[in-house]
């Protein structure tokens, strides 16, 4: 029998998923035999994702650790896009107890995944890892691309640093990414969403001196400066593409790169996101044009070795509950 106690769990994991800029836009609802996982709108981010793509990638993200988890119990569990009367699609997770569901060996690596945004060794990832990395998920409709090669990364290069000007020239765009920001451990402690300074590498230095440094010291060259750095570090980068721009897709996406993060974290392999060419539309359609994709390129992630950093925050799951 399902406890209360189970479903709390399973949706506790699910809070564990990585989502653009940790706002964590995610309410969960329980019913009989299904947890539903809706949007929160509330947390959008209407410069960096206009279209919602990454909120609806976060969600799906969740969708795997909870089918992960859900299966760890014991349950069987399919996971749904439906979509509601008001037109706001959700996912909706079927649990079954059938008494002979095989365990995920991934659920193990939930929680100390980790978005790790430092520089790496420079070290290469061996081509069985790479495999394993490129077959960490089988999803109709999702696929990666490796960049792996200094020729490969060097092409990628051009439109990463393209979408990290584009973005760091745009004032809307920094004035959100600040909003986001926790700029001391007692802000983070208090809000438990965002990305905390110290998981970029920052030192605490509070909001005011936050806002005048970003203000003051990040530009779009000191960006494309400390990108080229970090490209230069990485073993390699996955570019991954959706069949169909929809929410489905976006859904399934978020499932996709959750398997491949848990199956890094599992083979010590490092990774953190570059999406600066995929969110700035114009560079994701010179992007898909040179290298000759048939889907859209909605996450760029880069992968290698490194040291493990500070782990963000999250809500409690009585702020992200909802009842019926
Ligand atoms: C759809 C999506 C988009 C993201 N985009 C970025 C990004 O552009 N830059 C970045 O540094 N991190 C990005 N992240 C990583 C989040 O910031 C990270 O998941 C969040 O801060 C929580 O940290 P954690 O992954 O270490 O748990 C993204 C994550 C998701 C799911």
């Amino acid at each position: 029998m399902k406890t209360p106690e189970q479903i709390n769990e399973i949706i506790e994991y699910g809070t564990k998923a990585p989502s653009g800029h940790n706002t964590q836009p995610w309410k969960f609802l329980v019913k009989e035999n299904e947890i539903q996982i809706h949007p929160d709108f509330d947390r959008e981010l209407p410069i960096v994702d206009p279209d919602n793509h990454a909120l609806y990638i976060s969600l799906g993200c969740a969708a795997e650790n909870m089918l992960l988890a859900a299966k760890h119990f014991g349950y069987e569990c399919t996971v749904n896009v439906v979509t509601n009367d008001k037109n706001i699609s959700f996912i909706k997770l079927l649990l079954n107890q059938t008494g002979s569901v095989e365990r995920d060996n991934l659920f193990d690596y939930i929680n100390i995944r980790q978005s790790t945004r430092n520089l790496y060794t420079n070290d290469k990832v061996s081509s069985s890892n790479i495999a394993a990395l490129q077959e960490s998920f089988n999803f109709k409709g999702i696929e990666i691309l490796m960049f792996t090669t200094a020729e490969e990364i060097e092409k990628l290069e051009t439109f990463i640093i393209e979408g990290s000007n584009r973005q760091f020239q745009n004032k809307d765009f920094v004035k959100e990414l600040v909003s986001w920001i926790r700029f001391s451990k007692k802000e983070v402690a208090q809000k438990r969403d965002g990305i905390w300074q110290a998981s970029m590498g920052m030192p605490g230095v509070g909001r005011t001196l936050g806002n005048i440094i970003m203000k003051k010291f990040v530009s779009a060259s000191s960006e494309a400066k400390r990108w080229k750095k970090q490209i230069e570090a990485s073993a390699g980068f996955a570019l991954f593409t959706v069949e169909k721009n929809d929410v489905a897709h976006w859904v399934l996406l978020g499932r996709a790169f959750q398997r491949f993060g848990l199956t890094a974290t599992q083979l010590n392999i490092s990774h953190a996101h570059v999406n600066m060419p995929c969110e700035e539309i114009q560079v994701r359609n010179k992007m898909a044009k040179q290298f000759e994709l048939t889907g859209h390129p909605l996450l760029l992630i880069r992968f290698g070795y490194s040291k493990k950093m500070p782990y963000s925050y999250r809500r409690p799951l009585a702020d992200v509950l909802e009842t019926p």
